[in-house]
């Protein structure tokens, strides 16, 4: 399947789910999605130019299968919930997860992202797509508001500024009746950050770094002064996981030393608040 059509933004898709597909061939896989390692085989794309290190495939693993479990989670405390993926990309999750007929699962991406997955996931029932940008307004119309919703974000919140990602969480809390949003992020990412993931990438001819807008923040309570309406549930360090024991190296290190220095922590966390 040809994706040169995609745009940068667009083709960030790629990454993560190579990453899953990277992760499923391991020796020892954290996530072992194996419908990642089939969506990636059937995509005609330099895979290599994409900046996945053993480390980013490890982080990226983790991480989706800590936010599965959160959606289990919720789904086993709800009858009748909605499960709303934000920038849903070619991610499988709704196959790894396997929720029962009483759930309704959307995924929202971008149109051309969506004609891409519809290409190349297979159907499934009670599972629907958005094809339209978070950025615009009545996103969650087609979503039914009066049952509990699990919505959550892998990978997306890197891509956006402050301003957009606070009005996508009002859209959230204005359109649901209650739930939950679960989302991974890195923490504070100055500019100089930014800046050494593009230069430590730009060997890479498609590397995400070169996407990122998102400064980031330190304590997980500050989205909470972002909408009154969300309140802080959990925050849990992709490092501090038992699969760190499977890092590459330099990352089981690193995943050492984070439980001295927060900072290290906050790099790659998973956040989900109340709403
Ligand atoms: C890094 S990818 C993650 C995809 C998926 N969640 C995963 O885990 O593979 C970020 C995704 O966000 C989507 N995205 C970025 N901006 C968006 C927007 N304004 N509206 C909808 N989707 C958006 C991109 O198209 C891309 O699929």
């Amino acid at each position: 399947m040809d994706v040169s059509h995609l745009d940068p933004i667009e083709q960030t898709a790629l990454l993560t789910e190579y990453c899953r597909a990277l992760d499923h061939r391991a020796s020892r896989p954290i996530l072992g999605d194996d419908l990642a390692d089939r969506t990636v085989s059937q995509i005609d794309f330099d895979f290599a130019g994409l900046a996945a290190t053993p480390s980013v495939v490890a982080l990226v693993a983790l991480r989706a299968k800590m936010l599965d479990a959160r959606i289990r989670g919720f789904i086993d405390a709800n009858t009748d919930p909605v499960v709303v993926d934000l920038g849903a990309g070619l991610s499988s999750a709704v196959f790894r997860v396997d929720p029962p007929p009483t759930v309704d699962w959307y995924c929202v991406d971008l149109p051309e992202v969506i004609r891409l997955r519809e290409a190349l996931l297979p159907e499934r029932d009670r599972v629907h797509t958005l094809a339209v940008s978070l950025l615009e307004t009545g996103w969650s119309d087609l979503i039914p508001a009066d049952r509990p919703a699990m919505v959550f974000a892998d990978g997306l919140v890197a891509f956006l500024d402050e301003p957009e990602i606070i009005a996508i969480l009002r859209a959230v809390t204005g359109h649901f009746g209650s739930g939950v949003i679960a989302f991974n992020d890195y923490g504070p990412v100055s500019k100089a950050n930014q800046l050494m993931g593009r230069l430590a990438t730009s060997r890479t001819t498609n590397s995400p770094h070169s996407q990122w807008r998102f400064p980031g923040f330190r304590d997980a309570r500050h989205p909470e002064t972002w909408n009154v309406g969300l309140t802080l549930l959990e925050e849990s360090s992709v490092m501090h996981q038992p699969e760190a024991r499977f890092f590459p190296r330099g990352l089981r290190f690193a995943s050492r030393l984070s439980r001295r220095f927060p900072a290290i922590a906050r790099k790659s966390r998973i956040l989900q608040y109340r709403f």
